[in-house]
């Protein structure tokens, strides 16, 4: 039964006269569900690329601009009653049906949720006397994500966003630059955005990662500083003395 409505859409234009061989058919036909277990369904036949015909209900109806042949093809089909209820049996339950199930066995898949790690780094900027911070995002899933760099509350809006890549594990990573004047770094720091984090943005600091080492730097500078000074010192005295003890 089913092989009906190909059969007739396949005899009415020979019939009609209107057409040479090949005559190309497409059908595509389907369903949507959506929460709250609802569903839609759709059954589109076309002729020679032109949409003639679809599925609707519980009957064939004609597609504005169609060619006339289609509505006897039309009144010919509808009078089949089996194959109209196999159509709406497929549309109406077996298609959701399935769908639900994929869904159901793709769930832990499609509600996973892995939380991105961030960090940043440097290099130099092609342009003279910029630099180009780099904010790494990476291990995020699903995929949108939402990084920026921002000044304060003000979103930056020269931060050029890279691809998203595949990590080894399934999930994505991405960077995020920001080309700027060296030295004008303060303040600047790195926002994510992604729905694993319930809305608890990740916000780095540049300056916080650098903190540290400038510490370091300080401190070292100053050790340096005095022991050189020390060495110095008794450097100068010493000469000074044997200077005195020649004389
Ligand atoms: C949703 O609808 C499908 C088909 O209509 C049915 O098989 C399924 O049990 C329903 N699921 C829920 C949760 O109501
Ligand atoms: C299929 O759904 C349509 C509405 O989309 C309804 O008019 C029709 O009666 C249903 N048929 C069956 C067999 O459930
Ligand atoms: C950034 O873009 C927003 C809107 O897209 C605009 O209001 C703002 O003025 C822009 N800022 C800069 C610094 O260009």
């Amino acid at each position: 039964m089913r092989y009906l409505t190909c059969l007739l859409l396949w005899v009415f234009p020979r019939v009609w006269g209107q057409w040479e061989d090949p005559i190309e058919m497409q059908v595509s036909a389907g369903c949507e569900v959506h929460s709250g277990n609802t569903s839609e369904n759709f059954f589109n036949v076309a002729s020679q690329g032109q949409h003639i015909l679809s599925f609707q209900g519980t009957s064939f109806q004609k597609a504005p601009d169609a060619p006339p042949w289609t509505e006897l093809a039309i009144k010919v089909l509808n009078t089949d009653q089996g194959t109209r209820e196999t159509i709406q049996q497929l549309l109406n339950d077996t298609c959701p049906q399935v769908l639900y199930g994929l869904l159901e066995a793709g769930k832990a898949e499609l509600d996973k949720q892995e939380k991105p790690v961030a960090w940043l780094s440097s290099v130099l900027s092609p342009r003279h006397g910029h630099l180009q911070l780099v904010c790494h995002v990476s291990g995020f899933y699903p995929q949108p994500v939402w990084v920026m760099w921002t000044q304060g509350e003000q979103e930056q809006n020269s931060t050029q966003r890279g691809d998203i890549l595949p990590n080894a594990d399934g999930t994505w990573y991405l960077r995020a630059t920001l080309d700027v004047e060296a030295g004008e770094e303060a303040g600047l720091a790195c926002r994510v955005k992604h729905s694993s984090l319930g809305g608890q943005d990740i916000i780095l600091y540049w300056a916080d990662g650098r903190h540290s080492s400038y510490v370091v730097f300080i401190i070292l500078a100053v050790l340096i500083l005095v022991v050189g000074l020390g060495l110095g010192f008794v450097f100068i005295s010493r000469n000074r003395c044997s200077y005195r003890s020649i004389r």
